[in-house]
């Protein structure tokens, strides 16, 4: 069977300078300005020129396939090219340490940055994560030592765009992958303060980011991260598209009828940390749009579990797990909290349903989406997640893994809801791209990864670190503004 990019061509190869007598940059959207080559009647004249083989000179950037290229090598994940080079933004977080090492152990050159806001904002609430990380020094050593991979870090703040520019030029990374901003709903709506550096931190690092690429590595592809609740939960039931209304919707109004194909989506984020990603969402559209900069902007659901082949290598190659309010996503904390004999808590109703993915399906996909760029000017979107579940169903699955292989005394309770949302709602999310486009084919089941964090979590040391921060896990933060713990509303013993 043939690899899902095995048909991709030079067009969306990062290795690739367009030239020829087309001003890209300037005008992504008059085709018919373009100057036309001699003998092409009606095609655009587009030549390219190869970073790797300058042997190649000019060339049709549409003639050599990735398969046919021997700069593109086979992988499980579809075709790779040869040590390509990824920049992480964010490499010291949850998710960039886990993929840092994942595309190191695959033959990616791996650079990144990062300013330990997270490690700060964590220690700001007086938490900590429950599983202990090494300091970055004793990680890149962990990693040479026991994986061979080589990590070319930079300490700094992605807003320090002089800096990050230095070392975007430095590397040319071929591919950047963006997690460097602060990920929690709660955090972002604690006060005033928190809302603006929530903002502040993500639009802005966005911003300055896009004009950097343009300036320095506009052939790059942006791996941006944004969320499933950027589109929030449409009453009406409409299907959660792919950022974009597909080609067949119709907008119909008082007798009349539109196509709304290829329009973006409405959004109706949930708290000042989505809009945030919501506001990103624009900014990344329009530098695509602007200075037909390549990018993916990547709905991601609610992450859960611990496991890749590579954190677990090593105590040091751990990556981080949060708990408490702010920080703790819903599944971590659930298992955490069977762990020591908190209830389970459920907000409200319990019948709010989001997206879900597992660490390392998370993982595949991203490696997925950077083995096949998009193509110049390419705004794509996809919705990452595995399955979707209903909140209090996460509780049960939790619950029932929890009782029967571990022997835990679980309970689950409703608590009053500290969010504004919706607690019963319809939920149809599209998510098609990833597997039908780029092959993905999640690998861990919800109660596999479940099972291994109560492995990992049921460890002594690691339980008696979720027990020093247990009265970080209710919530105090409402959306109201209040500062009050939630109250229980019921409880259930099985
Ligand atoms: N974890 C999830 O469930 C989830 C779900 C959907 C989307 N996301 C998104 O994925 C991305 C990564 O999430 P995560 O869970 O790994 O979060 P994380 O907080 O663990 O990782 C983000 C990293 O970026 C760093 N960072 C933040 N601002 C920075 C700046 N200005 N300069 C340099 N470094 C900076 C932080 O120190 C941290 O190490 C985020 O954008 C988040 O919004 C996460």
């Amino acid at each position: 069977m043939k690899l899902h990019n095995a048909q991709k061509t030079c067009w969306n190869c990062p290795a690739i300078d367009l030239a020829g007598k087309v001003d890209f940059r300037a005008c992504g959207q008059s085709v018919e300005a373009f100057e036309r080559g001699p003998d092409q009647e009606g095609d655009v004249y587009v030549m390219a020129e190869c970073k790797r083989r300058p042997e190649l000179g000019l060339f049709d950037p549409m003639g050599i396939t990735f398969e046919e290229c021997p700069e593109w090598v086979e992988t499980p994940f579809g075709y790779m090219l040869k040590d390509m080079r990824v920049m992480i933004l964010g490499i010291d977080g949850y998710l960039g340490w886990t993929l840092a090492l994942w595309l190191g152990a695959l033959g990616f050159q791996v650079s990144g940055v990062d300013n330990y806001s997270r490690r700060d904002w964590v220690m700001e609430r007086g938490s900590h994560t429950v599983v202990p990380i090494a300091r970055m020094t004793e990680r890149l050593q962990a990693a040479r030592e026991v994986l061979g991979i080589n990590i070319n870090f930079r300490r700094m703040d992605i807003l320090d765009r002089s800096r990050l520019r230095e070392f975007i030029e430095e590397v040319k990374p071929e591919a950047i992958v963006h997690y460097a901003e602060c990920p929690s709903a709660p955090y972002s709506m604690i006060d005033a303060d928190h809302a603006i550096e929530v903002q502040r931190n993500n639009v802005l690092g966005t911003l300055g980011l896009l004009f950097i690429m343009r300036d320095t590595v506009p052939e790059t592809s942006l791996l941006k991260l944004g969320t499933m609740g950027e589109y929030g939960t449409p009453l009406t039931g409409r299907p959660i598209f792919e950022g974009m209304f597909p080609a067949d919707a119709v907008l119909r109004w008082r007798g009349r009828e539109w196509s709304l194909g290829g329009e973006l989506t409405p959004r109706d984020p949930v708290s000042f940390y989505h809009v945030s990603k919501v506001q990103d969402t624009f900014n990344v559209y329009e530098a695509c749009k602007y200075w037909w900069l390549r990018s993916y902007d990547i709905m991601q659901g609610v992450i859960y579990g611990v496991h890749t082949e590579q954190v677990a290598a090593d105590p040091r190659l751990r990556t981080r797990l949060d708990i408490d309010e702010w920080f703790g996503t819903v599944v971590n904390r659930f298992v955490a909290q069977a762990v020591v004999g908190i209830p389970l808590t459920i907000y409200g109703a319990g019948e709010q349903i989001r997206g879900f993915i597992s660490l390392q399906d998370a993982m595949q996909c991203m490696t997925r989406l950077i083995c096949s760029p998009p193509e110049p000017g390419e705004y794509g979107v996809v919705n990452q997640m595995s399955g979707y579940y209903s909140i209090r169903e996460l509780a049960e699955t939790v619950a029932r893994v929890g009782r029967k292989e571990f022997n835990l005394p679980v309970k689950i309770q409703r608590v009053e809801n500290p969010r504004v949302e919706a607690d019963r709602h319809p939920f149809e999310p599209i998510f098609e791209r990833l597997p039908n486009d780029f092959g993905f084919e999640p690998q861990v089941s919800l109660e596999e990864e479940i099972y291994r964090m109560f492995e990992l979590l049921t460890q002594p040391e690691i339980k008696a670190r979720i027990e020093q921060k247990k009265h970080l896990i209710i919530p105090r933060t409402w959306w109201s503004g209040m500062k009050k713990q939630v109250e229980t509303l019921e409880l259930w013993e099985e």
